[in-house]
């Protein structure tokens, strides 16, 4: 059985006063059967694994440099993300891709870093809407997983996850239905199973794309569906942990 994961993306929100606030108001939260993630700004990273130590919630980045170090100013690099005290981190975010021009190589270079630094990349992946409409979600998100396989080889999945982030369901309030999550989670673990069966059935898919309270556990029923990754919810304490108790 695959354990389940929910992971908290809190993007670029929060200040120190409001991350003390939001971890305190976590603190009842107890779900050992599953794996709970955050994943702060990194300005907050060692604050939120400080406050953390002992507890067995783990902490995230949510971007790293594929270099370990250099002349790459304003940068941050997943030696220096596992020397904090992380141990996971996002790779290929939608918002990354978009916004800030990440393509598959690079994407995939990230992810080979991460894991040379010992960290748990989790690879997400997800069509737009207008790659949706045209009938080619499944192809768009096979080839984003390929780009990143082709790199790092199967067998690094073993030490990851994947998200499975439609770009149209991103912070929009519409999250995919239950049986489309499910679908393309299915298509995406018979790719890997192509490769290596094993692997396959092990690695863990999370959704995410307007994950709430309401919605998650018909979300999570999905036989490929193994957790979440939030984004809004996970900024409010009372939701998140409804959401991981979901799960
Ligand atoms: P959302 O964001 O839950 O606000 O839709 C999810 C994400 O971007 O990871």
């Amino acid at each position: 059985m695959r354990r389940r994961v929910v992971a908290a993306n809190w993007k670029m929100h929060g200040s120190t006063a409001t991350i003390e606030r939001l971890l305190k108001e976590l603190q009842p939260l107890r779900v050992p059967q599953i794996d709970v993630v955050l994943l702060p700004p990194i300005a907050y990273l060692s604050d939120v694994v400080a406050h953390l130590r002992g507890s067995s919630i783990r902490v995230g980045a949510q971007n790293v440099h594929p270099e370990p170090e250099g002349a790459y100013t304003g940068e941050v690099s997943a030696e220096m993300v596992k020397d904090l005290g992380a141990t996971c981190v996002l790779v290929g975010h939608s918002e990354r891709r978009r916004l800030f021009g990440e393509g598959d190589e690079v994407i995939a270079r990230k992810f080979v870093a991460a894991l040379r630094a010992g960290l748990e990349p989790i690879l997400c992946v997800g069509e737009t809407l207008a790659e949706r409409e045209a009938g080619e979600a499944e192809k768009v998100v096979t080839a984003q997983l390929d780009a990143v396989v082709g790199v790092a080889g199967v067998g690094a999945l073993k030490n990851a996850m994947i998200a499975y982030e439609p770009v149209w369901a991103i912070g929009t309030g519409r999250s995919a239905t239950p049986s489309d999550a499910q679908g393309m989670h299915r298509t995406i673990r018979e790719r890997i199973r192509a490769l290596d069966p094993a692997i396959a059935d092990g690695v863990r898919i999370l959704y995410g794309g307007s994950i709430n309270a309401g919605n998650a556990a018909s979300l999570f029923a999905g036989a490929d569906v193994d957790g979440g990754l939030v984004g809004g919810a996970s900024l409010n304490a009372g939701q998140f942990m409804e959401i991981c108790r979901a799960a």
